[in-house]
């Protein structure tokens, strides 16, 4: 009998692939990661079971996707399309590389997901487990299938006695995990048609956050943020704890349509209150410790990582390049930034650290001036020259 292990959600698709694989002879291994979505359920573990799996493997990932998938993100400062911070995106290798594992724990010559032939995290899983190991068979039951709605999917599941809540099902569909969460689908496929209040899953509304707004402080540690608010906190803990505060002031929601790996513009909503906040900081204290051809050439690499990341090229050799050459950055980005969390708006007002190249004897305009007037006057001479008498 051939082994599969499945990605498991334990939402209604995957569900479905767990009996649709058994019935076509796989020997299912539902393998469920946690990467801050919430706690997977008992009853998810259940109904997996009672799906048919004949294995439901339980992993916390949180710790790990923060160390080694969130932060080198927020490192690189990837951001797609100028919007999106890439929270389901970044969760994809890691779990990929986490199925290839049990894969190869569980003597599976496959691995599946539940995801649709027209979105982007099929190509991220499936390209990541590729890498990772070639040899092993993928299925991606949603491509291929028999189900055209969601309403055969339930037919489906009450013939086979697989209990399944339609009630708390959300009009939208949503992925979620410590970094952020991305609701799309329902009433948001109208990209002229505002977001309604009940697509906000846990940020408040900026018109409805408090009217006063509220300080934090987060500290850096050669590119780590290690403390809020003066208090040492795991990145784990920090990210939620950030979370929670800056979903209170309507920090950190975004809407973009989206080019997809795939050719098709889509419109996402996404919500991710810290990332959002730790961007920030961080981007801040790298404009306060490097020097300014630094600063540019690592700017620009931002981009090139988020098209990484976004497209599912997570475990390839430029983005091991790319992660050699941000890590080598870091070590100067030690610091705290003061941030000002106020009505979905989130303002740096105060910034330090030991590697400042700042001095306020240069920049300043009042009596205690060093900088050298004078010299600007040869320095101007000189940069102007190629330009000398061009019209252009
Ligand atoms: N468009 C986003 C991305 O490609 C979000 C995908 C969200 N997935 C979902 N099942 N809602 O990263």
């Amino acid at each position: 009998m051939k082994t599969i292990v499945l990605a498991y959600s334990g939402g209604l698709d995957t569900s479905v692939c767990v009996r649709w694989l058994a019935d076509r002879g796989y020997r299912v291994v539902a393998f469920m990661a946690d990467v801050g979505q919430g706690e997977p359920s008992r009853k998810a573990i259940a109904r997996a079971k009672i799906a048919g799996a004949s294995q439901v493997i339980v992993k916390d990932l949180r710790k790990e996707f923060a160390q080694e998938y969130v932060l080198p993100a927020l490192q690189a400062q990837a951001v797609y399309e100028g919007t999106y911070l890439l929270a389901t995106a970044l969760s994809r290798p890691l779990i990929a590389k986490h199925l290839v594992e049990a894969a190869h724990a569980a003597n599976a010559g496959a691995v599946g997901h539940g995801c649709t032939g027209k979105g982007n995290d099929q190509v991220r899983f499936e390209v990541s487990v590729r890498a990772l190991d070639p040899r092993l068979e993928i299925v991606a039951p949603l491509r291929v299938w028999e189900f055209r709605s969601r309403e055969e999917e339930i037919a489906y599941c009450a013939r086979h006695r697989i209990p399944i809540d339609v009630t708390r099902k959300s009009p939208y569909s949503i992925d979620r995990n410590l970094w952020g969460i991305s609701v799309e689908a329902g009433v948001l496929e109208d990209p002229w048609r505002e977001p309604p209040l009940d697509s906000f899953q846990f940020v408040s509304p900026p018109e409805r956050a408090p009217s006063k707004g509220e300080v934090v402080t987060v500290e850096f540690v050669t590119g780590v943020p290690v403390k809020l608010n003066g208090k040492r906190l795991p990145l784990v803990a920090l990210i939620d704890a950030l979370n929670r505060i800056g979903a209170r002031h309507g920090i950190g929601r975004t809407e973009l349509i989206e080019s997809r790996v795939v050719g098709i513009k889509s419109r996402e909503v996404y919500e991710a209150p810290a990332a959002r906040i730790l961007y920030d900081a961080h981007a801040e204290l790298e404009r306060l410790v490097f020097d300014r051809e630094l600063l540019h050439f690592k700017q620009s690499l931002g981009p090139k990582y988020a098209e990484l990341t976004y497209y599912g090229l997570w475990f390839t050799p430029l983005k091991a390049a790319l992660d050699a050459c941000i890590g080598f950055t870091q070590q100067r980005v030690t610091g705290a930034v003061r941030l000002k969390l106020l009505k979905g708006s989130c303002q740096v007002i105060g910034r330090r650290s030991p590697y400042s190249l700042y001095r306020e004897r240069l920049a300043t305009y009042s009596a205690k001036d060093q900088f050298d007037h004078r010299a600007a006057e040869g320095f101007i001479k000189l940069f102007g020259l190629p330009y000398e008498g061009s019209t252009h």
